[in-house]
């Protein structure tokens, strides 16, 4: 199956934003550990790579976009020349859903792949009986893509406030306009399996969330969650206080609290906890380090490194922007020089900062 057919928004006419007003003052960023944009600025830029725009423009040749619709759905909200969707209530997103997005999306499903052994999922399905599938928050659909390839008696569903999926796809999967912190339209004992994958600084509540897990999972299925931690660590302390990549964990935390959805459920253990309060039962979960870059000694987690520097510097700017601008007040220039800086230090041999995975699995009982 041909998925590199992402619908593209290329053709909206955008809604024109003005610029909202800095949610966090200078003292309130500076008490929350957040250096001003001008420390960034100020620095000598890193010189760029000059297999960087080789690697991305590689990777976009495979890529390619070929439909396009218009509809009030594909009129995105715009900042800083990024588009982000711009319907659905008040579902407002703070990841871009142009093409540029979509690329670095489509090389996340490949990396969060990998972390997984290749396996689409952990849980230990009995693959024969699932008949019905959700994929919540898919994003540009290729995981449901490949479940539905994969096992093609069952019947997926994709689900996104943004419509950034291919419509060339297998005839066992269908994509949904679905708000996830809404009440699901889902009856109850819909799915055999549900699977929620890298929902961070989405969700508003995960209790909520796996209650209508809960609710619409058959008994005797599963529903499972995969989040990555937003901060980077290092066991040898080489991601220094100040630094690019400490600085990086200090922007989302704070974007987290100002959007009101937690970009750091790893931490907060909501997965266990969410799933426990929901009901479901034989919870099990898999931890794992996911490095930036091919640093780290082990093979399986240089691999899962190499394509999550891929992913997110395929689009570091857009993964930055909102937060940046909407929450911090940053110019984009500024925002592009803490890019630039975050780059060099990803690049650079001596700093070993990892970020953390980890995927749980819970059976809702019979
Ligand atoms: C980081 S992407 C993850 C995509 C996919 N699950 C994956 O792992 O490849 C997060 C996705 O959540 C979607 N999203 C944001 N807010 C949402 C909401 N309220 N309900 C459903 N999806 C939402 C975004 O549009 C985006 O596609």
């Amino acid at each position: 199956m041909d998925s590199s057919s992402s619908q593209s928004p290329k053709a909206a006419s955008p809604i024109p934003a003005t610029a909202p007003a800095p949610l966090l003052s200078a003292e309130a960023a500076a008490a929350a550990g957040i250096l001003p944009a001008s420390h960034w600025a100020d620095q000598p830029l890193p010189e760029e790579h000059a297999d960087d725009d080789d690697t991305a423009s590689t990777i976009r040749s495979v890529l390619s976009s070929t439909a396009s619709l218009s509809s009030t759905i594909f009129q995105y909200r715009t900042h800083h020349g990024r588009t982000y969707h711009g319907d659905i209530g008040n579902a407002e997103g703070w990841e871009p859903n142009d093409m540029r997005h979509i690329e670095s999306m489509d090389i996340a499903h490949h990396c969060f792949t990998v972390c997984t052994g290749g396996k689409l999922f952990l849980s230990p399905l009995d693959t024969k009986k699932v008949k019905k599938v959700v994929d919540i928050g898919t994003g540009t659909g290729l995981w449901a893509i490949d479940f539905a390839d994969e096992f093609p008696h069952a019947e997926v569903i994709g689900t996104d406030i943004t419509p950034i999926q291919p419509s060339w796809v297998p005839p066992n999967v269908q994509f949904e306009l679905e708000d996830c912190n809404q009440e699901w339209t889902w009856a109850e004992n819909t799915f055999d399996f549900i699977h929620i994958r890298m929902l961070i600084g989405v969700v508003e509540d995960w209790h909520a969330l796996f209650r209508e897990a809960y609710r619409t999972c058959k008994p005797g299925g599963y529903t499972e969650s995969f989040v990555t931690t937003a901060h980077f660590e290092s066991d040898d302390g080489s991601v220094k206080t100040g630094s690019a990549l400490d600085q990086w964990g200090n922007i989302w935390a704070e974007g987290g609290k100002a959007l009101g959805r937690t970009f750091d459920p790893y931490t907060e253990e909501l997965q266990r906890k969410g799933m426990e309060a929901a009901g479901f039962v034989d919870i099990d979960f898999k931890d794992m380090v996911i490095p930036v870059g091919v640093w780290h000694p082990d093979k399986d987690a240089a691999e899962r490194g190499l394509w999550w520097k891929m992913t997110l510097e395929m689009d570091l700017e857009g993964y930055l922007n909102y937060i940046c601008h909407n929450l911090l007040g940053w110019k984009p220039e500024e925002t592009k020089a803490f890019c630039a800086h975050v780059k060099k230090e990803w690049n650079d041999p001596n700093i070993h900062g990892y970020a953390r995975a980890r995927i749980a699995w819970g059976r809702k009982p019979e």
